[in-house]
């Protein structure tokens, strides 16, 4: 049974191209992890404050703490915008994520308000627009099969140190999916993340060229085409507020299900659908008893993937199970 979802390996060998093309990065900066190019701004910005949303990964959270900055939790209404935007003072800064990047017209409207002083989380929106005043934030590991590689683009000329974050021998099960199971390498997978280094690192340059070699176009065209599949399956299951436009190359198709439903039998049959986040119901925060519908996305927002792995035939069969899990 293939496997449908989950993190990527060399499955996704035939979706990089063997010439890069390097002069079409120059606005880009890499770093190992998205974590690192944000401490590396904040840094760079000697930011005092960041207003951010409760649902998000604690890796960004610890990436404020290490930087030495404080932050404070703005809450998201239904659409997940943030119910009431904050005034800033000189350096605090505002950063919003682009979730399932289906929030481009949001992001826009609040980079033109924002200007430098807004940070974009485009780690779920690849495929961003350049908004030259505001700092995007990427990352390449969750779209393709790389060890590490994120990116930062900003109209700031920070200097990045050279520490190279070397391709670790940890990493080895990407390159050999088929011969181990699906738990095993879900447990290196895991250990891996564990071992993200604490400071801010560069990728290998072979990571680098792998990134600038990945075939964009296509796996856009399949992610929308698999987006568009799944819109005429599971319309109503849609979560609320979101904007699919053409332009949009979408991270998931995220359904709202009931609090009661399980993933344990899509699991049993070798589709992945990830928990964002299992971090947002574990912190212990003064704030959390204000985050009740944050709490609540994370049993019932289920991103359901959509990546350039899966053909229409292997969509189908996401629905026919999901059909059988869900009312
Ligand atoms: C929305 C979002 N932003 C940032 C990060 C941090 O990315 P990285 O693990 O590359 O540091 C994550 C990690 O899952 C994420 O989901």
């Amino acid at each position: 049974m293939k496997r449908l979802g989950g993190f990527f390996g060399f499955e996704s060998k035939s979706m990089f191209a063997n010439r890069s093309r390097p002069e079409k990065w120059k606005d880009i900066r890499f770093y190992g992890y998205a974590r690192h190019g944000l401490m590396d701004l904040l840094q760079f910005t000697a930011a005092k404050k960041v207003y951010l949303s409760y649902y998000i990964c604690d890796s960004v959270l610890e990436a404020l703490q290490k930087s030495g900055v404080s932050y404070q939790f703005l809450p998201l209404n239904k659409k997940l915008q943030f119910k009431k935007i904050p005034r800033l003072k000189p350096g605090e800064y505002l950063y919003c994520v682009n979730y399932f990047g289906l929030q481009n017209s949001y992001v826009q409207d609040l980079s033109k308000r924002y200007r430098h002083q807004l940070i974009i989380d485009d780690c779920q929106n690849l495929m961003a627009l350049n908004f030259p005043e505001s700092h995007q934030i990427f990352s390449y590991r969750k779209w393709m099969g790389v060890e590490n590689g994120a990116g930062l683009r900003t109209p700031l000329s920070i200097q990045q140190k050279k520490s190279v974050c070397r391709l670790s021998k940890g990493y080895s099960f990407l390159w050999n999916p088929d011969f181990y199971s699906d738990d095993f390498l879900y447990a290196k997978f895991l250990q891996a993340e564990k071992n993200v280094p604490n400071r801010v690192c560069v990728p290998h340059p072979k990571t680098v060229k792998k990134i600038q070699s990945f075939q964009y176009k296509k796996m856009q065209k399949a992610r929308k085409r698999n987006f568009e599949f799944f819109m005429n399956n599971l319309k109503d299951y849609l979560f609320p507020g979101f904007e699919y436009s053409k332009e949009a190359t979408p991270f998931c198709f995220p359904i709202q299900v009931s609090s009661m439903s399980s993933r344990s039998l899509l699991f049993s049959k070798k589709i992945y659908i990830p928990t964002l986040w299992l971090d947002v119901l574990n912190r212990d925060t003064q704030a959390s008893k204000k985050f009740k519908f944050e709490k609540s996305l994370v049993s019932q927002l289920w991103p359901i993937p959509i990546d350039h792995r899966l053909t229409i035939k292997d969509c189908k069969r996401i629905v026919e199970e999901l059909k059988k899990v869900l009312p």
